[in-house]
């Protein structure tokens, strides 16, 4: 069927067989009109597989990761493939505290990890949440995905399952991150029996932490012939409660993809992600018409509107931070970000480099 048979579908067919129709092409612009949908930011028809444009996508933190995806999409590999491998370059690095070996523990000093994947082309995901000892959680997803009938373990689960794939169990608290974590919890609560340390004691990195991070890394990648994975993983929230599972491991939260359509992935705050469900409702965004950048911004407003009193500051804004990070189907793409100036990472046919997100809120400069 070409685009302009598609035009021609009466409406009320056409709505009647709209599931059918978007599990073989995305909607087009004509067609989008007549289901009455927001068009301003369609583009183009889609290329022929073969000729979409390879595309990955990261948050700030994956530069080397998206150039690692890329020059594995580029060989031939599988986009989740390629986006695991990227995203386990950040989980084996030290100095990510983010993300895998060397996050910032739960409130305990353990660290727990969360990671999902999702693969376009089978629709099939796997997950992993407060997984401990085992530095990558996005190959335990993937592992979940593919040899077992379900989509998310949990815990000493997570861990078992890991163990009996052969996985190798090892701390993944860092000096550096036992150090922020000690700083946390001696500077937290004057009554009681921690007592905070002498600045002249102190490594002036660790204080640095002192606002709670919410690092994490998403990857998404999409080939020549328009298949697109995705990964997101994490050492969540620092100093979290033990057992507090975010929205990455959480599919349709922390990522989602059809492959229809395009993929979204996010980092910062989970607790927004989990409320709003964040990532499938942007993909929804996306068949409806939007850009991916506009996609990201309407989740991001609607997420401002809905937060609690408690998380938002003098102005009525949301005090936390939150990007998505968008790919759809024509390869257009974006990043967008609660609070500005904020960037993202991407490899593709120009090469690997930063781009800005779009942004909700700008911080000041005092
Ligand atoms: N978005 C990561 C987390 O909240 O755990």
């Amino acid at each position: 069927m070409n685009r302009t048979t598609e035009v021609s579908v009466p409406r009320r067919r056409f709505l009647a067989n709209v599931t059918g129709a978007l599990a073989a092409v995305p909607l087009t612009i004509a067609a989008a009109h007549a289901a009455g949908e927001d068009t301003t930011s369609r583009s183009a028809p889609l290329p022929r597989p073969g000729q979409f444009p390879v595309r990955v996508i990261s948050s700030a933190n994956g530069l080397d990761a998206t150039r690692t995806a890329y020059e594995a999409i580029l060989k031939g590999g599988d986009t989740l493939d390629a986006c695991v491998a990227g995203v386990n370059l950040v989980e084996d690095d030290p100095n990510d505290t983010s993300v895998g070996y060397g996050g910032l523990p739960n409130e305990d000093g353990i660290v727990e990890l969360d990671a999902a994947v999702m693969h376009g082309p089978t629709h099939q995901a796997g997950a992993v949440a407060a997984l401990q000892n085992i530095k990558n959680p996005s190959k335990v997803a993937k592992l979940v995905m593919e040899q077992t009938d379900h989509v998310l373990l949990v815990g000493e689960g997570a861990l078992k399952f890991a163990r009996a794939h052969g996985f190798k169990e090892e701390d993944l608290l860092t000096e550096r991150a036992r150090k922020i974590w000690l700083y946390w919890r001696q500077s937290r609560d004057k009554d009681d029996d921690w007592i905070e340390p002498p600045d002249e004691l102190l490594d002036p990195e660790v204080k640095t932490f002192f606002k709670r991070p919410t690092g994490t890394i998403h990857c998404a990648g999409m080939n020549t012939n328009g298949d697109i994975s995705c990964t997101t993983t994490t050492s969540g929230l620092a100093f979290k409660l033990a057992g507090r599972v975010g929205d990455s491991p959480i599919i349709g939260a922390g990522l989602y993809v059809d492959n229809a359509v395009g993929s979204s992935g996010s980092t910062g705050r989970g607790e927004a992600n989990l409320q709003n469900l964040s990532c499938s409702t942007a993909v929804e965004l996306m068949r409806g018409g939007r850009s991916p950048k506009e996609a990201g911004l309407e989740i991001l407003r609607r997420i401002a509107a809905n937060s609690v009193n408690r998380l938002r500051d003098k102005d009525g804004r949301p005090n936390f931070d939150l990007s998505f990070y968008l790919l759809a189907k024509n390869g257009d793409y974006a990043g967008v970000s609660m609070w500005g100036p904020a960037k993202f990472a991407i490899t593709d046919e120009k090469g690997t480099r930063h781009e800005p997100c779009a942004v909700l809120f700008e911080r000041v400069a005092k």
